[in-house]
């Protein structure tokens, strides 16, 4: 196995098995009205970006709580959500993970999300495939929105106040419509491991970079596609991301413009 995947795949465990001992006793308080961030996701960020100092102590760390300003070049990027679903975390669900990801040149190579109390661990590398608990796994096979499953994490408001009223709320409304049932799990990564591994058809997320990267990698790896809302390429930059099994990706950009 690829040592950088077998060192971040240890090293993820290993916070998982930290946030798991920390979630009934992790104290949260709120970064805005409708964010919060707990004790474990401090810790959580501090053991992995550790580690990833001592072992390649010439990379660069984007980290959601901390190193979250970014530039990228063409050198060595770490991208880490500690905890992603924290708001779930907080109040003792299972739907969190832990996200990493590896970009070299601008380009995603690795990514691994850990769903500690679901016990899965997804990853991919660049042309390889992607696996869940050593089982490669794929997007589903299903074409048509009317019989698709997607997660509306967009709509759940997330850091924003309050959602885009009209334009949003005809969005929700037409995604409803559309298609067989509408998810809202309350983790990008949850979200995107149900769509690269055939439980649902596609997402929607106006998560951050932290948020998405490992999930694309995944998702790519086990079939799917992932642009912009538009339909143009993703930008680490923009929160405005589709993540699908690509058979229906079409279908969902044209219900959401
Ligand atoms: C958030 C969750 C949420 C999504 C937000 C994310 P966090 O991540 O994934 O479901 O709607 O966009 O930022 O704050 O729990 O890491
Ligand atoms: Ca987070």
């Amino acid at each position: 196995m690829n040592p950088k995947l077998q060192f971040t795949q240890n090293l993820i465990k290993k916070a998982g098995q930290l946030i798991v001992e920390m979630q009934k006793e992790a104290k949260a308080s709120y970064k805005s009205a409708k964010d919060v961030v707990t004790e474990a996701d401090l810790a959580s960020e501090k053991l992995i970006v550790e580690a990833i100092k001592k072992e390649h102590p010439n990379d660069h760390i984007i980290s959601e709580e901390n190193y979250s300003d970014f530039e990228l070049t063409n050198e060595r990027f770490w991208v880490i959500d500690p905890i992603d679903g924290t708001v779930n975390y907080s109040r003792g669900t299972p739907l969190y993970g832990i996200s990493i990801a590896l970009i070299e040149n601008k380009e995603l190579i690795l990514g691994v999300i850990y769903l500690p109390k679901l016990n899965e661990l997804y990853w991919a590398e660049k042309g390889t495939g992607a696996f869940c608990n050593n089982e490669p796994i794929h997007v589903s096979g299903i074409d048509e929105l009317n019989k698709s499953i997607v997660s509306g994490e967009d709509f759940n408001c997330g850091q924003k106040e309050n959602l885009n009223n009209q334009r949003q709320l005809q969005q929700l409304t037409n995604l409803a419509n559309e298609t067989m049932r509408v998810h809202i799990v309350g983790s990008a990564v949850v979200g995107a491991t149900f769509v690269a591994s055939g439980k649902v058809e596609g997402k929607i997320s106006s998560g951050f970079f932290w948020d998405i990267a490992a999930a694309k990698i995944i998702v790519e790896e086990a079939g799917g596609k992932v642009t912009k809302k538009d339909g143009s390429p993703y930008d680490p930059k923009k929160r405005d991301t589709v993540l699908s099994n690509g058979r229906i990706h079409q279908e969902l950009l044209d219900v959401l413009a």
